[in-house]
């Protein structure tokens, strides 16, 4: 995909002829940021200007996976028990999965969930999760410090999944994460040969002898969770990490070379994620960063994702030191960042222990926007993205007895996942900018121009439709903006409330979804605190030039072959 898109992409296509600009002129290729590989660029100008918005139709910079759009599911809290397996509730179907959260789940069109965890997985052991459930152990939980019962394990995840995909093209893809914590190399390749195994070996035939005579594919699989915190069981040094990795990654590709291997990272700042890709890269094809983002004042909360965008830079830019000095032939393909956690959470507010249960503000609904802003725009580098979580703990989705509370940051999720998707498009923003402390503080220093009032991401879809989010981050003012090469029926879906701290509970829902149609016409009143998704069409379909996968290491031979 990227490679020939990258060198033939928006130099030679053509302009859209119904996206022409009407009030201002495009820029001229002189004018624009010469071969900018931005995604968003943007110009601070006074704040008694008018801010502009130009859509760059003709610079379709580069693909939106899919997986960006993932979820994430782990034995934590109300997650699983009481989240998406409910048995005694009257909400739930015969197999105990709540009808109710698959249906909503079902709306979000979820690519990919990781699974089991998150911190729980550094003492958990998938054997104690398969079988006749009455044999199963109840084990202590050293993550959230719980008691875990195994009642719901491989197999369970595995038909839940069946479920959820029912109806749907292409199943919703399972991701699984290794025990590197006290678990043995002995135990992930066991796992892996369950779920994956089609010879007559012991684990595929336990596999078959617990009901499941075909195998799962599970393609995607994590290299360990956080193994760098002082948090977790078995907490390794990047040394120490890197050394483990590397040997799991060797076994692990021997045995099924078709898995997809993801790197344990920190931040995608950091220098473990230096080391660690260095002594790894040629078997990382992902490589694993988490975020969660707060901040006290809603200014600070809300540009806080920003940081995320440097993370995603910056790790881009070690996986392309550690390329160079491994020597990687170019033709193969790029080790891709997988934002496996992220989200906005302050634990001191909703501690893990106590099942993170956040009560989601208009703020943060905004700040997930930025934060769906930030992978689209960053869609060169992501290859999968996972919120955490998908149910009940830190989530948009709550369960209750009676039925599910759909929180304020539940609206953007939808929206994205629903039009936000194809090819990322070059925008250009002038607008006045928040120039104030950030969260973290580094970010500020980061920013420069200060943080746009309006957070900007486009896409555009094979169809040839676009979509334009923006996020008025200011919780004072409208911006009238000036948008230039918009169409002439677009249809609008606008997120706000009444205030910053306006919060969704039962019975009572103050964020939701307000659609309308413009006709492009004059300057687009951007109201306060809100996210407003614009969608037109170009009526040309996009044709994509496709480059091959490029070569994959040959664990057996230690070389790179097609
Ligand atoms: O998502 C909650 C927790 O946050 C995960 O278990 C862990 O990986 C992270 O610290």
């Amino acid at each position: 995909m990227a490679r020939s898109q990258e060198i033939l992409g928006w130099d030679i296509l053509p302009l859209l002829s119904d996206c022409r600009p009407r009030r201002l002129a495009i820029p001229t290729p002189q004018a624009r940021p010469k071969h900018s590989r931005k995604m968003t660029t943007f110009t601070r100008i006074p704040e008694d200007e008018t801010p502009s918005i130009i859509v760059d139709v003709s610079r379709r910079l580069s693909k939106i996976d899919p997986n960006i759009y993932g979820g994430f599911m782990e034995h934590m809290g109300r997650c699983i028990y009481g989240g998406i397996y409910d048995p005694e509730n009257p909400l739930s179907d015969t197999h105990g999965y709540r009808t109710d959260v698959l249906s909503a789940l079902r709306d979000l069109d979820i690519p990919v969930i990781r699974y089991p965890g998150g911190n729980f997985i550094a003492t958990y052991h998938w054997q104690d999760g398969v079988g006749p459930r009455e044999n199963r152990p109840s084990r202590p939980e050293l993550a959230w410090l719980g008691t875990e019962t195994n009642q719901f394990g491989t197999d369970e995840f595995m038909h839940w999944l069946g479920v959820l995909s029912e109806g749907k093209e292409n199943r919703v893809e399972p991701y699984f994460c290794l025990n590197m914590g006290t678990g043995s190399l002995d135990e992930a390749l066991a796992w892996v040969e369950y779920c994956n195994g089609t010879r007559n070996t012991y684990y595929a035939n336990l596999r078959r002898k617990n009901g499941h005579e075909e195998p799962y594919n599970i393609k995607y699989w994590a290299l360990g969770n956080e193994v760098w915190g002082p948090w977790q069981v078995e907490q390794m040094t990047a040394e120490d990490y890197s050394k483990k990795a590397f040997q799991w990654a060797k076994a692990l590709k021997l045995l099924d070379p078709s898995l997809c291997l993801i790197l344990c990272g920190e931040t995608g700042h950091s220098s473990w994620d230096h080391k660690v890709l260095n002594f790894c890269i040629q078997y990382a094809d992902m490589h694993s960063i988490h975020i969660y983002t707060s901040g006290k004042s809603h200014l600070s909360n809300v540009t806080a994702p920003l940081s995320a965008e440097r993370a995603i830079e910056t790790a881009a830019a070690l996986i392309d030191i550690a390329r160079i000095e491994k020597n990687i032939p170019p033709s193969v393909g790029k080790t891709k960042i997988c934002f496996d956690e992220w989200n906005m959470w302050d634990p001191t507010r909703a501690p893990g222990e106590k099942g993170a249960e956040e009560l989601y503000t208009l703020s943060d609904a905004l700040g997930v926007a930025v934060w769906l802003n930030v992978f689209v725009r960053q869609s060169r580098w992501v290859g999968m993205a996972n919120i955490a979580q998908s149910v009940n703990v830190i989530s948009p989705l709550m369960t209750t007895k009676d039925g599910v509370v759909k929180q304020a940051t539940w609206w953007p999720l939808l929206l994205f996942s629903r039009y936000m998707r194809g090819w990322t498009v070059g925008v250009h923003v002038s607008a006045g900018a928040y120039g104030g402390v950030t969260e973290p503080a580094w970010l500020q220093g980061v920013l420069e121009q200060g943080a746009s009032w309006l957070d900007v991401s486009a896409s555009v879809n094979e169809h040839g439709v676009i979509s334009l989010v923006v996020v008025n981050i200011n919780e004072t003012t409208d911006f009238e903006v000036d948008l230039v090469s918009v169409g002439k029926e677009v249809e609008v879906y606008t997120i706000t409330g009444k205030d910053v701290k306006a919060v969704n509970v039962e019975g009572e829902e103050q964020v939701g979804v307000k659609e309308s149609k413009w006709d492009g016409q004059g300057k687009y009143k951007f109201a306060k605190h809100s996210m407003t998704l614009l969608r037109w069409s170009t009526r040309k379909k996009i044709t994509e030039v496709v480059q091959g996968d490029g070569v994959r290491l040959n664990t057996r031979k230690l070389g790179w072959s097609a």
